[in-house]
């Protein structure tokens, strides 16, 4: 791909034209997408064209564009997401039938957890994840147990990374986040009270493939109040059956 004078190659200024748009941000001026993605007004105009006439971005009656559903289409198509979101989806409706609250499936991406499928009950307890939205693995439960599983070198860069607080409650200490993750690893499920917001209490479970390989993290958010041995149960069970559906590949 041809590379622009500052030696960036088109590939990399369309993927920083996509990355403008978040849950909050979802139209845009060609020139609000330039300043977002530090790009020339004239470059964004012309690449805001391009991808509209191929479908990756859609232009509103106002001017403005959004991602396109053609985006969609194709990040759907055969990824590794949504083969795992079709055999987890039924176990995840169950939990949420019986716990009412939050139960969400997320993988580790690049240092964080990308949450696939989040659902919720419209009385449930708050909660901060967003279907593909992301939070660090120190502090949320599902990245903890994606860090606990993770190869040594992932989790030896995130200890030594950042690890700010959203909580007092937060563990945020590399020692004590060390002993945390080793408990998981024997535990095989963690269970974190207040560390993401002080009200709620988040529950993880790794998945694993036929192989055994840990490929996301199956959690709950219930309120903090809550007993937590119940959701733990149907977590459990529920990453039991996903793992059956997986070795069986159907
Ligand atoms: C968690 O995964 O532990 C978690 C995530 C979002 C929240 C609370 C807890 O709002």
């Amino acid at each position: 791909m041809a590379n622009s004078p500052s030696g960036e190659s088109v590939s990399e200024r369309i993927v920083r034209v996509l990355e403008a748009f978040d849950a909050d941000r979802t139209a845009l001026t060609a020139s609000e997408i330039g300043r977002l993605a530090e790009l020339p007004t004239s470059t964004a105009h012309r690449l805001v064209a391009e991808l509209v006439a191929t479908g990756l971005l859609e232009r509103l009656a106002d001017g403005r564009v959004q991602l396109g559903m053609h985006l969609w289409e194709i990040a759907q198509r055969g990824s590794r997401a949504l083969r795992l979101r079709q055999v987890a989806m039924p176990h995840m409706e169950r939990i949420q039938a019986r716990l009412r609250e939050h139960t969400q499936l997320g993988v580790l991406e690049h240092g964080e957890v990308l949450f696939l499928e989040r659902l919720s009950d419209p009385h449930a307890v708050s909660n901060i994840t967003r279907i593909a939205g992301r939070l660090p693995l120190h502090a949320s439960s599902s990245g903890l147990v994606l860090l606990a599983f993770a190869d040594e070198e992932q989790r030896e860069v995130a200890l030594a990374g950042r690890l700010d607080p959203f909580t007092p409650d937060t563990v945020t200490d590399p020692r004590e986040l060390r002993d945390l993750l080793a408990r998981i690893r024997r535990d095989d499920f963690v269970i974190a009270p207040g560390y993401v917001e002080p009200v709620s209490t988040g529950i993880a479970v790794p998945l694993r493939d036929g192989a055994g390989r840990v490929l996301a993290a199956l959690s709950v958010v219930i309120p903090r109040a809550a007993p937590t041995a119940g959701a733990l149960e149907e977590l459990r069970a529920a990453a039991a059956g996903i793992a059956r559906r997986l070795l069986r590949g159907s």
